[in-house]
């Protein structure tokens, strides 16, 4: 095929997946090729903004490393990994919503007892973190492991500026399904935007701002593994974060409590935040 045109190229592209090595690799050929003729076609780039588009994307994967993954990051900002995260995790009624992984889970993270205090002098107001595990109908999960992590109160995860491991921790569920640990309450923060996804940011006219949030992974045996946020109530941010993350029923009170006995039995001298939630997990295969 010769004088291919702005109307005839599509076309013959796509045919030239007639061999495509599996029905996947064809299909997802033909979608890309389709959509980005069809994206192309209604922006009418200018050759310079093709050159400039080629700049971003260059850019974009010269700041991964194997610390930071810019493409990840562009597709958390353009609402793509809660795409993905939505049509892979249609849970049913009762069971804990997922949302976006983020780039700041540390695989190596210590194991702890429940109860145990996570700070490691991290300076902030204290907070208690407890939880129960149990599946769709309310049922106890014991020994399901927990893994959280969560920035301090200036907003920054340990790998951020910290030579060690804060705020960070696995846990395991007793036979009642609970865990806890101390911690200090989070705050609000920019996602990395010294970068290509920043500059994007700035010229969409928009913030960089998650709403302070704990993560939690959860995993146990015959359970679909959760990865979730618990945000808290009444940051500004919960309807515009940045990554478009934030669902209803992950957002709960961090209940300011003066000083007294807190709900583990720990006597505090000064003001502590309480958080609480009940994540209910999906069965494997359900
Ligand atoms: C986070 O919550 O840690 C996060 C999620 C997506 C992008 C950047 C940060
Ligand atoms: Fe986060």
């Amino acid at each position: 095929m010769r004088d291919l045109n702005e109307h005839t190229l599509t076309d013959e592209v796509i045919s030239r997946f007639e061999n495509s090595t599996t029905p996947r690799a064809k299909q997802i050929s033909e979608a890309l090729v389709r959509h980005l003729h069809a994206f192309v076609r209604e922006i009418e780039p200018t050759q310079t903004e093709w050159e400039q588009a080629i700049d971003f994307l260059t850019r974009t994967g010269h700041m991964c490393s194997d610390k930071r993954q810019e493409f990840i990051l562009l597709s958390d900002a353009l609402g793509v990994s809660m795409l993905v995260d939505a049509i892979n995790h249609r849970m049913p009624e009762g069971v804990t919503e997922s949302t976006v992984f983020g780039p700041f889970y540390v695989d190596s993270a210590a194991e702890f007892e429940s109860g145990s205090d996570i700070t490691e002098g991290i300076e902030g107001m204290r907070m208690l973190i407890t939880g129960t595990v149990s599946d769709q109908h309310g049922q106890p999960i014991p020994n399901a492991t927990v893994d959280l992590w969560q920035s301090d109160t200036e907003g920054f995860y340990d790998v951020q500026r910290l030579d060690t491991l804060a705020l960070r921790g696995r846990f395991h569920s007793d036979a009642e399904g609970k865990f806890s640990c101390w911690s200090v309450r989070p705050s609000a923060y920019p996602i990395p935007n010294d970068g290509p996804v920043g500059q994007m940011l700035e010229l969409q006219g928009r913030h960089p701002y998650r709403p302070a949030h704990v993560h939690f992974m959860i995993g146990a045996d015959g359970y679909e593994t959760l990865v979730t946020h618990v945000f808290a109530a009444g940051d500004k941010y919960l309807d515009s974060d940045v990554v478009f993350g934030v669902k209803n029923s992950l957002i709960r009170d961090f209940v300011v409590h003066e000083t007294g006995t807190a709900p583990d039995g720990t006597e505090m001298a000064e003001p502590y935040a309480y958080l609480h939630y009940d994540f209910r997990l999906k069965k494997a295969g359900a």
